[in-house]
């Protein structure tokens, strides 16, 4: 298989999330450009691209499937900062905030229904089931998420439960529809589908230690943000297994506590100890994922992979 060019590939598939998001709708429209237009890392679409290195055909699609992946991610951010009435995401306004709720509800739905049908010509059931039942899974996740805000008696596999249901599971989708849109063997798929699951594990928990440590200006939001919502992420379960104190604080918090607590407890998790246990807990699933990357034949999309897992890692935006 001929060689791929990450730069060009993101730019082809650019140009037609562009002509996705567009509508006749002057709301819809300027909603969904919005969004697009902030940015983001396309890690999705990128993880589509690379799996479809690993068959005998690549066609057009894994570029659909890499587009309505995107697509889907858009729509779920959307409707995240409704549930989470965040104000700010990729460093602008919501759609929420900028718009209001019933728009951006509609935007979500929009988003979801223009991934859909932008994979309906794909000639191929396995792949629409694969992918709507991992949708339902995601729905569930950001339920889950929602029934533990400010829930102090969660577990930690509560919590691991949630990440991989609202985050690993789309990036599992892109590995594992990325080799059967090419026609991988079994074998390969599910080795695939296996490696986005841990890469998407440990993307989101890097995602919720920098939203203790990171800037407002790196993560285009408020630090802290999730605590502030309720989110009780990793960082925070791991200092409440140590410390008695600590977790009666976490225990007792909740969404009108003053503003001077929530600070407090977000500076004491940034400088505790439960934050490079965190990234280690991050950086076994991703040694998880390149020890099954290495089981992989060799081509040139798995040094390109590696090398995104290994920047990943150490990303922090
Ligand atoms: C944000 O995803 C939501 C999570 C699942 C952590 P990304 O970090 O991929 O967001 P963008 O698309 O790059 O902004
Ligand atoms: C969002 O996770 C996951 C989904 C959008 C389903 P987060 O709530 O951590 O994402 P951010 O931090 O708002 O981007
Ligand atoms: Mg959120
Ligand atoms: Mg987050």
């Amino acid at each position: 298989m001929s060689k791929i060019n990450m730069n060009s590939e993101i730019k082809k598939i650019e140009k037609q999330l562009k002509k996705e998001v567009s509508s006749a709708d002057h709301t819809l429209n300027d909603t969904s450009h919005h969004l697009l237009d902030s940015g983001g890392k396309r890690v999705r679409p990128l993880f589509v691209i690379l799996s479809s290195q690993f068959g005998t055909k690549v066609n057009d699609e894994s570029y659909r499937v890499a587009v309505a992946l995107e697509l889907i991610h858009m729509a779920t951010l959307v409707h995240d900062d409704v549930i989470d009435k965040s104000d700010k995401r990729r460093g602008r306004p919501t759609i929420v905030k900028k718009w209001d709720q019933p728009t951006a509800i509609l935007t979500g739905n929009f988003l979801l229904a223009r991934a859909l049908e932008y994979i309906s010509s794909i000639d191929n059931q396995a792949i629409h089931t694969t992918l709507s039942k991992a949708i339902v899974e995601v729905c569930r996740g950001e339920l889950f998420q929602f029934e533990d805000q400010f829930n102090g008696k969660q577990t930690i596999t509560n919590y691991l439960r949630r990440i991989n249901r609202k985050t690993a599971l789309l990036i599992q989708l892109a590995t594992e529809l990325g080799a059967m849109s090419s026609h991988s063997t079994d074998e390969t798929v599910y080795r695939l589908k296996m490696i986005g699951h841990y890469i998407g594990m440990s993307f989101q928990i890097v995602d919720d230690i920098l939203d203790f440590t990171s800037t407002e200006k790196a993560l285009g939001k408020p630090v802290g943000s999730d605590l502030m919502n309720g989110h009780i992420t990793l960082p925070v379960l791991l200092e409440m297994r140590k410390d008695a104190n600590f977790k009666a604080r976490i225990e007792a918090l909740h969404a009108e506590s003053e503003p001077k607590e929530f600070d407090a407890i977000i500076k004491r998790v940034r400088q505790s100890a439960s934050i490079d246990e965190s990234k280690a807990i991050s950086q076994r699933y991703l040694d998880k994922a390149i020890q099954l990357l290495n089981e992989l034949e060799d081509n040139h999309a798995k040094v390109l992979i590696e090398k995104l897992i290994h920047r990943m890692g150490k990303r922090t935006a």
